[in-house]
């Protein structure tokens, strides 16, 4: 699969001893200062992070943005589509790994999270960031990281754990207000090359033996494959559309 070459930096002024290291573990260039136009992932001593065009990008599960989103809202409908309840917090296998946002919330939420990202230099990142998180000074942080485990690689190739939940959150075409959105979008466009596997990810997904799959999609956009979604939940800017494969244990009703 093409992904966009990326250039491993040290960060400026810190020992490049970890950035080689970083480098050769995935297998990228190694370079003692930016002499392409990127991205380059910036390896520090005790940070990382990939920057393009200008922008730069980190994972930090405990900066203030992800701990707002931990009391956003955003949060309880995405834990409402997975089927958390009081003391029910399903294990969730994110195929869509990402920046893994929706990944740490499920985390706080309780749920035992496999994150898997096919873009190996974010699955480092993601790594990174868990192995960051489960020394935070936010206790509440450590707990959501202890709850996380990422794996590289392309979650078509992998089986889901029986009665979890699949996660989906895949790429979607960029529509055209859409453009210069977010950095971390753009970022991921790139690196990613905008690669849309989501019909094979969903008929990879309709295949394992899981509880349900959720799918996570803006508002207006078409439902992945043929079936209609048990339910849907929808929020001011995207919707999950929850697919319930079989009965939750204990034979109550779970529509939701
Ligand atoms: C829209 S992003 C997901 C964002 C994520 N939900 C978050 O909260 O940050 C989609 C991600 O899924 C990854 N991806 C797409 N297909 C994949 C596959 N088959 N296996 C693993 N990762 C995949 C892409 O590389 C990309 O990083």
């Amino acid at each position: 699969m093409p992904i966009q070459d990326v250039t491993v930096l040290p960060a400026s002024g810190e020992s490049p001893k970890r950035a080689r290291e970083i480098a050769t573990r995935l297998a990228l260039l190694y370079c003692d200062r930016a002499n392409t136009s990127g991205p380059h992932l910036v390896v520090g001593e005790t940070a990382a992070w990939v920057e393009l065009a200008g922008a730069k990008v980190a994972i930090r599960f405990d900066s203030s943005t992800m701990r707002h989103r931990r009391r956003g809202g955003h949060n309880e409908l995405l834990g409402r589509a997975v089927g958390v309840k009081e003391n029910r917090y399903p294990a969730v296998f994110d195929a869509t790994g990402g920046l893994a946002r929706d990944a740490f919330l499920l985390a706080d939420l309780g749920c035992n999270v496999t994150i898997c990202e096919r873009v190996p230099v974010l699955a480092w990142l993601l790594q990174d960031a868990v192995a960051a998180a489960e020394v935070s000074v936010y206790g509440e942080v450590r707990e959501a990281a202890g709850r996380m485990h990422v794996i590289a690689g392309d979650s078509q190739e992998r089986v889901a754990e029986p009665h979890s939940v699949i996660y989906l959150d895949p790429m979607f075409p960029e529509r055209k207000k859409a453009a210069a959105v977010k950095k971390e979008a753009a970022l991921l466009q790139c690196l990613t090359q905008s690669l849309d596997d989501s019909d094979s990810l969903w008929a990879w997904a309709s295949q394992q033996a899981v509880e349900r799959i959720v799918v996570k999609r803006p508002l207006r956009a078409p439902t992945l494959g043929q079936a209609k979604p048990s339910h849907t939940l929808s929020g001011k800017a995207v919707r999950f559309d929850v697919f319930v494969r079989q009965p939750a244990s204990g034979g109550s009703s779970d529509s939701e």
